[in-house]
Order: structure tokens, then C-alpha cells, then sequence
């Protein structure tokens, strides 16, 4: 159990953000980890689990320890004539997982295909791209108590799933340490192609009866298409959520705007796309030197080089500010910020 202090977390957030924790140490059992919390360095201060570090921005140091989850594994729990139930651990890497359901012909995940960072954070904030959630073949997870060290098993009703959304970042927060997420896929999968521009990508790829590795691979190539990749631009993904508005509002706004993009979200209400908002606000590319709004898809914040934390903060502050004031629209950061 070996703890480093006054870590380098540079590497280990997608952003690129240079900040350091007072210790920092990794677990991939659960008896490595009980042991860690129960160290007195570790018990008294405050905690953070990381996976990816592909939805966090540091505006400053991290005074307490960071855990980074590496449990392993991925295994068929149960399985009948229709279905296998997946078990992975909460340290393996999402598109990984993705990758082994894709060639298995496991259905179900694969227009989740490249999503950074780890298993254990995709119900933090139920993940979804291109028409799915992870809730959709969720089944199960067990996550440890922090406060009694008991291993509990949740199931889909008590995680409180919703749009990039759960009991673990509301009632449940900083109380929980996810070890595994088991998922229910179908054997015999059924496509789902009608989000986005799935099926052009199919076509031009001269695909007319898709497989799920074709729908895996489309979303690849649309995704690489639009959003930065993290390794070569600094980013965390969609910096704010696409914002749930009363049909009121988004009316009024579509009156001066017939070209606003919005989707229904239920009785009344309307779902509005967070990246035409702020691209109207006229802030698309918006670029202060060593961060950015970025230049392709305005919902992403960029880390041009060297940017602090802090810059990039205050930069969603100037978005949510201009974005509220230009169209009455309050938007709700994505990202989680420490
Ligand atoms: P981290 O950033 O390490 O952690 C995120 C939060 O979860 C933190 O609060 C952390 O403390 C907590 N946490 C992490 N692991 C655990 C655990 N085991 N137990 C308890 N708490 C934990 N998201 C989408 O939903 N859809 C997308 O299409 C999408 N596209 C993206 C594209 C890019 C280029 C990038 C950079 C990000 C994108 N994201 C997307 C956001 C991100 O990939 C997801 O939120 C992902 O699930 C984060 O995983 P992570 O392991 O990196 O989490
Ligand atoms: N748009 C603009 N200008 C922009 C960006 C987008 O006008 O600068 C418009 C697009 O033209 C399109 C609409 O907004 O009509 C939606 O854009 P896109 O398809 O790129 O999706 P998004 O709503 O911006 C959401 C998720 C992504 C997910 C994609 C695909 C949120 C907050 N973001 O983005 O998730 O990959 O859909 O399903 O829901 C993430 O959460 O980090 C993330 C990347």
C-alpha cells in the first residue's frame, strides 16, 4: 500500500490541468482499499476517487488524498437464451469494456463507444451518447460505504438515474466508492441507428445491413469527427448540460430563432442544445490565449496549453453569464469541479 505525497495529477485529469494532491495511492482490491481508509493519514482528511479524470477540472490543489480505482476484471455472471449479464470492474476502461461487448456481440453499449475514463464513473452520472444511457443495460453495481466499510449492492431504481444524473452525485455523494457496474446485453441485439447521423456514416461506409460493430465503428468516426481529442487538446468532454427549459421559453426563443435546436423532455418541457445556445451568444471559438471555448463544438472548454484551472472556471462563468442575459437560459455545468 504504497502512498506518494505531493502528487502530480497533471496526468491524470484529461484536462491537463497541473495541480497536486497531498497523497495520492491506488486499489485494486477491496481489502486495499479498506486499508487505505482506515490509515490515519487517509481516515482524517478529505477523499477523492478518480478513474479517468476525464470529468473533473481542478481550480486548485487537493488537499486530502486521491484514490485511484484500478479493480480489475470483466466476467459473465448469468446468462439465458437472450441475454448475458456482464460484470466489470470499476478501473476498467469504459471503451475497453465497450470493445469486448462489440467483438462478443453483446448488444447494447456500443453507440457508447469512446467514451473516455473508467467503468466505475459510468453511473455517476449515467453516460449517454447518440440515443442511449448506461441505464438502459444497467442491472446492477456494488459500491463500498465509505463510513462502515460494507460492500452494498444497488440496483437501477436506487441509483436515481437521469440525464447525466444519479443518486451518486445527489443524496449519495462523496459516500460511495463504485467497485463494479454489472450490465444485462442482448444476445440478440437490436440496432440503434436513428440518433444523429448514425445512418449517413453507415452509408458512406457502404454498410446496408449493420452490425453492432458497424454502429461502434460509425459512432467512432463521428466522434473523432467532432470532439477533441484530450491527448492532443485539453478537454473534459461537454462542459455543461444541454438544459431542460418550459416549453414557454424555448417557444419564445424559437419565435426569433426558427433555426434553435431542441428536443422534447416530457410533459411541458423542452430539452435545448447547450452548443447552439452558446454559439448564438456569439461565443463559439472564443479564445483567451491558453484556454478556449472551442472552435467545433461550442458545449466543449479547451486547455490550449498552460491554462490554470481557475482561467477555465472563470471562462464557464462568462458563458453561463452570456448565455442567461442573451436568452434567459440558465445552463448547469457537466463537469464536476474540485
Ligand atoms: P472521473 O473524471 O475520474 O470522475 C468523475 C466523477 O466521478 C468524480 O466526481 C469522481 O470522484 C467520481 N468517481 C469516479 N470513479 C468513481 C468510483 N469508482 N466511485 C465513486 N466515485 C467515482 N460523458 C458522457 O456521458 N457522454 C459522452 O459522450 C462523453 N464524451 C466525452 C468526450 C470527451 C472527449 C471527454 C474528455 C469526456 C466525455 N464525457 C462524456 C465525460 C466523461 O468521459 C464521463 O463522465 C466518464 O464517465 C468519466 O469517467 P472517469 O473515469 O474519467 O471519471
Ligand atoms: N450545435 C451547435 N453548435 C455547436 C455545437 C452543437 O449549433 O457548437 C448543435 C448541433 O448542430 C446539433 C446540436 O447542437 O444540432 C447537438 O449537438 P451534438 O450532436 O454535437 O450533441 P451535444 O448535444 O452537443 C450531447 C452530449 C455529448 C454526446 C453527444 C452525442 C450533453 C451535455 N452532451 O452533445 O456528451 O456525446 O450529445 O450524443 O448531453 C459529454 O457529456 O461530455 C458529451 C460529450
Amino acid at each position: 500500500m504504497a502512498i506518494q505525497h505531493h502528487a502530480d495529477l497533471s496526468s491524470l485529469n484529461t484536462f491537463g490541468i497541473a495541480a497536486k494532491a497531498d497523497r495520492l495511492a491506488r486499489f485494486d482490491t477491496v481489502d486495499g482499499l479498506r486499508d487505505l481508509l482506515s490509515t490515519p493519514e487517509v481516515s482524517g482528511a478529505p477523499l477523492l476517487i478518480l478513474g479517468g479524470g476525464s470529468n473533473i477540472l481542478f481550480t486548485q490543489d487537493f488537499q486530502g488524498t486521491v484514490l485511484l480505482n484500478e479493480m480489475p476484471g470483466i466476467a459473465v455472471v448469468q446468462e439465458d437464451a437472450d441475454h448475458v449479464w456482464v460484470k466489470a470492474g470499476a478501473g476498467v476502461i469504459w471503451h475497453e469494456f465497450v470493445l469486448q461487448c462489440v467483438a462478443q456481440g453483446w448488444g447494447g453499449v456500443e453507440n457508447l463507444s469512446l467514451i473516455p475514463g473508467k467503468v466505475g464513473a459510468a453511473p455517476m452520472q449515467n453516460i449517454g451518447a447518440y440515443g442511449v444511457e448506461i441505464k438502459d443495460t444497467f442491472s446492477s453495481l456494488e459500491a463500498l460505504d465509505r463510513g462502515t466499510g460494507e460492500v452494498i449492492t444497488f440496483n437501477r431504481e436506487a441509483c436515481a438515474f437521469g440525464y447525466r444524473e444519479s443518486y451518486f452525485k445527489r443524496a449519495g455523494k462523496d459516500r460511495f466508492v463504485i467497485l463494479s457496474v454489472t450490465f444485462r446485453l442482448s444476445k440478440k441485439p437490436v440496432l440503434n441507428t436513428s440518433y444523429g447521423n448514425i445512418q449517413q456514416e453507415l452509408d458512406r461506409m457502404g454498410i446496408d445491413v449493420p452490425t453492432i460493430k458497424d454502429v461502434s465503428k460509425a459512432v467512432i468516426a463521428i466522434r473523432r469527427s467532432k470532439l477533441p481529442d484530450p491527448a492532443v487538446l485539453g478537454n473534459a468532454g461537454s462542459f455543461f448540460k444541454n438544459p431542460v427549459v418550459p416549453q414557454a421559453l424555448a417557444d419564445r426563443i424559437h419565435l426569433e430563432h426558427p433555426d434553435l435546436v431542441s428536443y422534447p423532455a416530457g410533459p411541458g418541457m423542452v430539452k435545448l442544445a447547450a452548443g447552439w445556445l452558446i454559439e448564438r451568444a456569439g461565443l463559439k471559438g472564443l479564445d483567451r490565449g491558453t484556454h478556449a471555448v472551442h472552435d467545433r463544438q461550442a458545449l466543449v472548454l479547451v486547455n490550449r496549453g498552460g491554462a490554470t484551472g481557475k482561467e477555465v472556471f472563470e471562462l464557464s462563468a462568462h458563458v453561463l453569464r452570456t448565455v442567461e442575459q442573451r436568452f434567459g437560459v440558465e445552463l448547469e455545468r457537466e463537469v464536476n469541479i474540485l
